[in-house]
């Protein structure tokens, strides 16, 4: 019957690929092969980094394309990623012509899009907007870069990059340079470094550090450690400290290379070493307030100091005056080359996700091994909030869709709140017991409960906001005789 026919079927666990955490070491392997055969059975006559001709693997096939936010390269190699495997592509590429300018939410445009193609690509200028986008799509989401938070595919195409210039990945000395802060394109490449084991050599523009959440987890989660690094004299390029990434790396690195030996003199060794590459990104103009900031300008005086001698000069792009187009000429300029295999590695991704069968495709599972997460859900109307007002939980929009959660994370006196959707922590915060009604301010195991126990509990930015909502101190009402006798409510 016509009604029987159209009732859907379960579907399929559906990947998406929102950090470059969703994806195990052995996830990047197995995108990197498959990039590598592509390359190889649809090669270019003349540069051996471009993909030259097209394959029906991906015929029947829909790529939607979802951007919110100006984009050349990810949106046209995604494109024509799609378009070499012979599928077809939509694209919504202006907010101002689509239903975002009627106030459409992001969940509902998802929800809908979703029936028109098979794989969506979005691009979004709030942080944690492409992990809404996937919680709402029954179709892979990629996440083509969401506000300052991640850019998960610019980070493979890097990595991809340095393994082709290396022949390995593991162990690398990368040098990062400029807007740390602002650039989402960093942030997916640090922690992929770090889990590659390799030495990142941050050189930030003034104020444009890391923020403090990647910094942390660098520490915590990737087991890097800093070492700091005497400014010498009169010497421009020196940096306050180096990340050294992990002694033990926590997770099987499947690429080979030399291995070193990570004893105790293993840090002054890389600080000797040169360095592989220089990353340099822009000033994310978009993301700050000040629109007018000294910042670093790489040229070849800057690149002629030894210890740039062998280094593979990188760039997301596009460049906007801080890399001097005049060392394009040299042969250490990368940057073309990284934005070609833009192409492979992308046809790669929607191969894998989307399971097409053809000769050089390899099974994708797997998923970054976390540890287990304890996932906290805050009430609708009380309790605490992201502290990223760039976050999509604080989008006017989105708000009817999305709860604000959490990942509970670290123990002890180091737990913290991991939004779900842009990653931001919280530290200090307050736990209040809905059954009992007290709050604690010196806060219980967190970590060791239970999901079931975590239902049980609000959390609130501070004292005061806890008070408000007619909670009293644990410690008052352990203390019960002298509170009680004065008829005092807790402080
Ligand atoms: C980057 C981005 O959009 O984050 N561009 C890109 O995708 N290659 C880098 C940038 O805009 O600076």
């Amino acid at each position: 019957m016509a009604s029987k026919k159209m009732a859907s079927k379960a579907l399929p666990a559906t990947r998406h690929v929102v950090s470059i955490n969703d994806l195990s070491d052995k996830d990047i392997e197995t995108i990197f092969d498959t990039a590598q055969a592509y390359l190889k059975q649809l090669p270019d006559k003349h540069f051996s980094y471009r993909i030259g001709r097209s394959t029906d693997v991906g015929s029947n096939h829909i790529l939607a394309s979802l951007f919110y936010e100006p984009s050349t390269r990810t949106r046209l190699s995604f494109e024509s990623a799609m378009i070499r495997l012979g599928g077809q592509i939509i694209t919504s590429a202006d907010p101002a012509t689509s239903s975002a300018a009627k106030g459409e939410s992001l969940a509902d445009t998802v929800r809908v899009i979703a029936n028109y193609a098979d794989i969506i690509v979005i691009r979004h200028p709030r942080d944690g907007a492409a992990r809404l986008a996937a919680e709402y799509s029954p179709i892979p989401v990629i996440n083509g870069g969401d506000g300052s938070h991640e850019h998960p595919t610019q980070t493979l195409c890097d990595l991809f990059t340095l393994k082709q210039k290396n022949k390995r990945l593991k162990n690398l000395k990368v040098a990062i340079s400029g807007d740390l802060r602002g650039s989402r394109t960093i942030h997916s490449f640090v922690y992929a470094l770090a889990r590659f084991g390799a030495t990142i050599m941050p050189m930030p523009a003034k104020g444009m550090e890391l923020p403090a959440h990647v910094d942390q987890r660098l520490r915590e989660e990737f087991r890097c450690h800093m070492v700091s690094v005497p400014k010498g004299e009169g010497d421009n390029t020196s940096i306050d400290a180096l990340y050294v990434t992990p002694e033990e790396p926590h997770q099987q690195t499947l690429f080979s290379g030399p291995e070193i030996d990570r004893d105790a003199g293993h840090d002054l060794e890389m600080l000797d070493k040169k360095v592989d590459a220089l990353y340099v990104t822009r000033f994310q103009k978009e993301r700050w307030a000040e629109k007018d900031q000294a910042y670093p300008r790489i040229d070849r005086k800057f690149l002629n100091e030894p210890k740039y001698s062998d280094a593979s000069v990188m760039h997301p792009l596009p460049r906007v005056g801080e890399l001097d187009v005049a060392f394009d000429s040299d042969k250490r300029a990368v940057y073309f080359e990284q934005a070609a295999y833009g192409v492979p590695i992308r046809m790669a991704l929607i191969s894998l996700l989307l399971g097409l069968k053809g000769k050089s495709l390899h099974r994708f599972a797997g998923g970054f091994e976390q540890d287990e997460q304890h996932l906290y859900v805050q009430p609708r109307h009380i309790g605490l909030h992201c502290s990223n007002s760039n976050c999509i939980v604080h989008d006017p929009m989105e708000v009817q869709y999305v709860r604000n959660k959490f990942h509970v994370v670290g123990s002890g006196e180091k737990t913290r709140l991991r939004c779900v959707y842009c990653e931001r922590e919280i530290e200090h915060f307050v736990v209040a017991s809905k059954k009992n009604k007290w709050y604690a301010a010196d806060i219980p195991p967190l970590r060791r409960s239970t999901d079931h126990g975590l239902k049980d509990i609000i959390l609130f930015a501070n004292e005061t906001d806890a008070r408000a909502a007619g909670f009293h101190s644990r410690r008052a009402a352990a203390d019960p005789p002298a509170a009680r006798r004065a008829g005092g409510r807790a402080k």
